[in-house]
């Protein structure tokens, strides 16, 4: 294959990889939250350096480093490759992510083992609370499957608590007419098949509309967020079963749940100023752990008790147990609404990275419940998939049909990757001048403000990883731009620049760094080009490619999909090289896209050639004369 036609292949597979990633990566999506990349257009890149002589053949004497690693893509991508990898992050929930996914595929009879032992404690003391008693309408060995919650809040104008009015469609489903209605007269729930319907409790005509439920049920006053009332979560129904009888249905819940037992975890405060954590605060939340629901802080109290005194398990099979509860709670909490009939549909709130509660929050029961994503079958099956993964590494198409051998998971390398939590500027596990690659997925100028949204999870970490000297860190060290004015930026691109120095300084003499990253906006890549610049890089290749993270795009009409891959070298170790220009690629996309297998590609939106576009700040500099750092020529 000419590098072109492997290049479109490696395009068409990134396209595959971003569709269902349980699936297609289902070690690194055994917990879902954090801002990942897939995998292709690293595993292409480093196939094209070497290709192209940026990389030694053999990689099994390489070395690389991954300082901003997140969820662990790339370095589990070069590990996998045979490259002695350093992986770090300032972040400690990020690290665990990866700490988890490399034991795990050490490791996975044992986690097996202790996950279902752990499941099966949980339901023996959790298990009642989610009984249902003492109702008339049900049979009485019924449980909740699902619980409905409504927010009682603040009403300035009665000033007291007052749950809103509510009224039609709660949620509607995907396929089918119908869904989830409550009845205007009775206030009983159910599911119903047209929005006109007859209620089966008070035989009511009603026709149902869009929920409502923003105002006062009283005074009909608008809600306001209130910093000082921190909102109320009153559970309203819940769809029942009955295992006795095989039957269910919905139910009103007559008695506001009462709990015996305390919660232990951990009350961590929530920022008053901060990009999200002012949004939650705003609505009166000054802990992070009141984002769950009482009977979940239970639930995950016990999840936390098991793990951390489970004698037979390791530290690192401890972080692994919790980064894999971890992925309940994503799908748990009042920061997701029902989308569907159930929680399969609830978009997490991760994906739109706002911290805003709902007015309506279902919550699913985590036990023996198989289709649902907050379940522990949710829960086993990822680590099933997980483990199939390791045994038979594969790669799989869109629909899951299409497999072909993919690279090992388990091998030396793997072994000897060092996973560290350190901000990037002051990583020293490596000699100086002994990478071969760095590769950065460097942290976005604007848009993912990690060090807040990542509490969320410390809920649910072990304490291994919560010390608090890490997060005073966090807080300090992570190169996020909060905003996007000029100032923002050059606060952002000083911050780049002391990271890139310490890469330069890391690297070997003829080393490489690969840099991913996209954005339309020109500020953002003005002040990267500086950084890179005064760090002493100069481009050598670059090559967009298609990345797009699942549904994360589902809220803008122009998403930016694809990512821009940029090699660079030491300036001293310049030499001419002809990387192509911006209106190259466009038009060769272009071109590819009338080919008849290129067809499911979505066509490159106004916004990702604007981004494509935004290349020539680094290619016009490099046609232009080197500039003084660049003039250190090599052998000087
Ligand atoms: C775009 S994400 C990386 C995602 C990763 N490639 C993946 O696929 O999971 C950027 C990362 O940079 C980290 N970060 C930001 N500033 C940092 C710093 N100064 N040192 C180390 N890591 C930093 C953030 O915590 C975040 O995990
Ligand atoms: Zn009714
Ligand atoms: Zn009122």
């Amino acid at each position: 294959m000419t590098e072109e036609e492997e290049w479109g292949a490696s395009y068409l597979a990134s396209v595959n990889e971003s569709g269902r990633k349980d699936l297609t990566n289902p070690i690194l999506y055994i917990s879902k939250w954090w801002a990942r990349r897939l995998m292709t257009p690293f595993s292409y890149a480093i196939d094209r350096m070497q290709r192209y002589g940026g990389l030694p053949v053999n990689l099994a004497d390489a070395k690389g480093w991954d300082g901003v690693s997140g969820g662990g893509t790339i370095p589990f991508v070069m590990a996998r490759k045979g490259i002695q990898v350093y992986s770090s992050d300032i972040n400690p929930i990020a690290v665990d992510l990866q700490i988890g996914a490399k034991n795990l595929i050490l490791n996975y009879e044992t986690i097996e083992v202790n996950l279902d032992r752990i499941i099966k404690s949980v339901e023996d003391e959790c298990g009642h609370l989610y009984e249902l008693k003492n109702i008339a309408t049900i049979p009485s060995d019924s449980m909740a499957c699902y619980t409905y919650y409504i927010a009682k809040r603040w009403c300035e104008k009665c000033s007291s608590k007052k749950h809103p009015s509510i009224g039609g469609v709660i949620c509607r489903h995907h396929t089918e007419s119908g869904g989830l209605v409550v009845c205007s007269h009775c206030n009983e729930m159910q599911r119903v098949q047209d929005y006109e319907y007859e209620c089966n409790n008070c035989g009511k005509k009603n026709k149902a509309s869009k929920s409502k439920y923003k105002n006062c049920a009283d005074c009909d006053a608008k809600f306001k967020p209130n910093s000082e009332h921190a909102i109320d979560y009153i559970p309203m129904w819940a769809k029942w079963y009955s295992r006795k009888e095989k039957t269910s249905g919905y139910c009103q819940i007559q008695e506001e749940m009462e709990y015996q037992n305390k919660d232990s975890l951990p009350a961590i405060s929530v920022s008053k100023n901060g990009y999200n954590t002012e949004q939650i605060y705003s609505h009166g939340f000054k802990v992070w752990k009141e984002l769950l629901l009482d009977r979940q802080k239970i639930l995950f109290s016990t999840i936390n008790n098991l793990i951390e005194s489970n004698s037979d398990c390791s530290e690192n099979d401890k972080v692994t147990l919790s980064v894999m509860m971890r992925g309940l709670l994503e799908y748990n909490s009042i920061l997701c609404e029902p989308k569907g009939l159930g929680t399969g549909h609830i978009r997490h709130a991760f994906h739109n990275h706002v911290l805003h509660p709902k007015s309506l929050v279902c919550e699913p029961t985590p036990f023996k419940l198989s289709r649902q994503s907050g379940s522990f079958n949710t829960v086993l099956k990822k680590l099933k998939n997980a483990k199939n993964e390791i045994i038979s590494p594969s790669i799989m198409t869109r629909d899951g049909k299409k497999v072909t051998q993919n690279l090992r998971w388990d091998c030396d390398a793997m072994n000897s990757m060092e996973i560290t939590v350190s901000a990037a500027e002051n990583m020293n596990s490596m000699n100086d001048e002994d990478l071969d690659i760095a590769a950065f997925d460097i942290p976005y100028f604007d848009s993912v403000m990690y060090d807040e949204l990542s509490n969320y999870f410390r809920i649910l970490s072990t304490k291994n990883s919560d010390e608090e000297k890490n997060w005073i860190q966090v807080n300090e060290f992570t190169a996020v731009s909060k905003g996007d004015t000029q100032s923002d930026a050059d606060k952002w691109g000083k911050t780049m620049s002391r990271i890139f120095t310490h890469v330069h300084k890391k690297l070997k003499p003829e080393g490489r760094f690969l840099i991913s990253y996209h954005h339309s906006k020109k500020v953002a890549w003005t002040s990267l080009a500086g950084a890179l610049k005064s760090s002493g890089f100069v481009i050598e290749d670059w090559f967009p490619i298609w990345a797009e993270m699942g549904t994360s795009s589902s809220h803008s009409k122009t998403p930016i999909r694809i990512d821009l891959m940029m090699i660079f070298k030491k300036n001293s170790a310049r030499e001419k090289t002809t990387p192509k220009q911006p209106l190259d690629w466009i038009k060769h996309i272009e071109q590819c896209q009338g080919n008849e297998h290129w067809k499911d590609v979505k066509k490159l939106n106004e916004k990702e050639i604007e981004c494509i576009n935004q290349m020539k700040v680094f290619l016009d500099d490099y046609s232009s004369k080197p500039t003084n750092h660049g003039s250190v020529s090599a052998g000087n």
